[in-house]
């Protein structure tokens, strides 16, 4: 497993974070046993995955807890947000908290989020809430404080434009980003200068592990008039990327396409399924894709933002 410094969080975290919502929830959304769950979490920190995100919504933090009892709690570096939606307030962040701490069975959170912030909310949360998350720092039970967007919706990142140019407050952001929409690029040249730490999502999802969701977000960009079709042959859009690198699949071209954008410290990769586990850490330990086809990938889907990979 490779590692690499957390931003400004001096963190040494694996490349691979194990992402525990997404679509699969580590086996949950597939009814999977309990066991099975607990068993990816173990295969992860069996192979040096020391980064796992979570939130309180997931419903997967007890999982996480159980798993932590084997390894060591010093050893993990433990992402969990809280939903600020509904009622919400400073004293409700305290006790939402608590609850968390209690699931993940720890006495401190090393990176807690405020999770999946609309633009229009972004300014009373700064406001009214930011404090409390920097309250909680000082006492000890968060030690970073990290901001997640709603990129299903927000696929053009307006709460993080709205956010990081005005606020040096986040030491961690997470963004989504992936081969079909690039454009956190300009995010991420930010972030560098002030050394944010970046936790990137969406790198896979439905459209590039299922062909025909490929080819309907494929279909999406060229009626936004966000992609040349000229560009691309339809039958097998992505097909080049395996004729034109090592790439063992399109789902390995992602992953690594993903890893060496400038900015980005951890993938995200969530899954119920132990094969695919395995091949993802694999894929983000291989090295780049060559120079040549990140290139034409830029250039090809360099306006593309109407689609987020799902
Ligand atoms: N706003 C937010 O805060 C927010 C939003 C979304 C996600 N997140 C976090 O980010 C993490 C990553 O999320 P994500 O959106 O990037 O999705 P993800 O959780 O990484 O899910 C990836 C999806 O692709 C499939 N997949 C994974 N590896 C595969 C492979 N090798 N071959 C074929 N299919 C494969 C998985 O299905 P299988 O189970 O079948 O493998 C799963 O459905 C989440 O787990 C969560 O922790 C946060």
């Amino acid at each position: 497993m490779d590692y690499i410094r957390f931003g400004r969080t001096e963190l040494n975290v694996s490349v691979m974070g194990l992402g525990c919502g997404g679509p699969s929830r580590i086996g949950m959304s597939a009814d999977k046993s309990e066991a099975e769950s607990v068993n990816i979490v173990r295969h992860a920190f069996d192979a040096g995955v020391n980064f796992i995100d979570t939130s309180e919504v997931y419903k997967t933090e007890g999982f996480i807890g159980k798993a932590l009892q084997e390894v060591g709690r010093d050893k993990i570096v433990i992402s969990t947000k809280v939903n600020y939606r509904g009622e919400f307030s400073p004293a409700v962040l305290r006790e939402r908290l608590e609850g968390s701490l209690k699931r993940l069975n720890t006495d401190y959170i090393d990176i807690y989020n405020l999770h999946g912030v609309d633009p229009d909310d972004y300014a009373q949360l700064r406001d009214e809430i930011l404090p409390t998350f920097q309250d909680l720092r000082d006492e000890g039970k968060i030690r970073f404080i990290g901001v997640t967007e709603m990129f299903g919706e927000d696929t053009n990142h307006d709460m993080l434009r709205q956010s990081l140019p005005e606020d040096d407050v986040w030491d961690v952001v997470m963004l989504g980003f992936n081969i079909l929409n690039q454009s956190a690029r300009d995010i991420l040249r930010l972030t560098q200068e002030r050394d944010v730490a970046i936790q990137l999502m969406y790198a896979v999802r439905r459209a590039l592990s299922q062909p025909d969701k490929l080819i309907e977000s494929i279909q999406t960009l060229i009626d936004e008039g966000q992609l040349n079709p000229d560009d691309l042959n339809m039958e097998d859009p992505l097909g080049f990327l395996l004729k034109e690198s090592d790439a063992t699949s399109i789902v390995d071209a992602a992953y690594r396409f993903c890893r060496y954008e400038p900015g980005v410290h951890v993938v995200l990769s969530g899954t119920g399924n132990p094969e695919h586990l395995q091949s993802n850490i694999e894929s983000l330990n291989r090295g780049p894709l060559p120079d040549a086809l990140i290139e034409k990938l830029r250039r090809i889907f360099q306006h593309a933002t109407a689609v987020n990979g799902n």
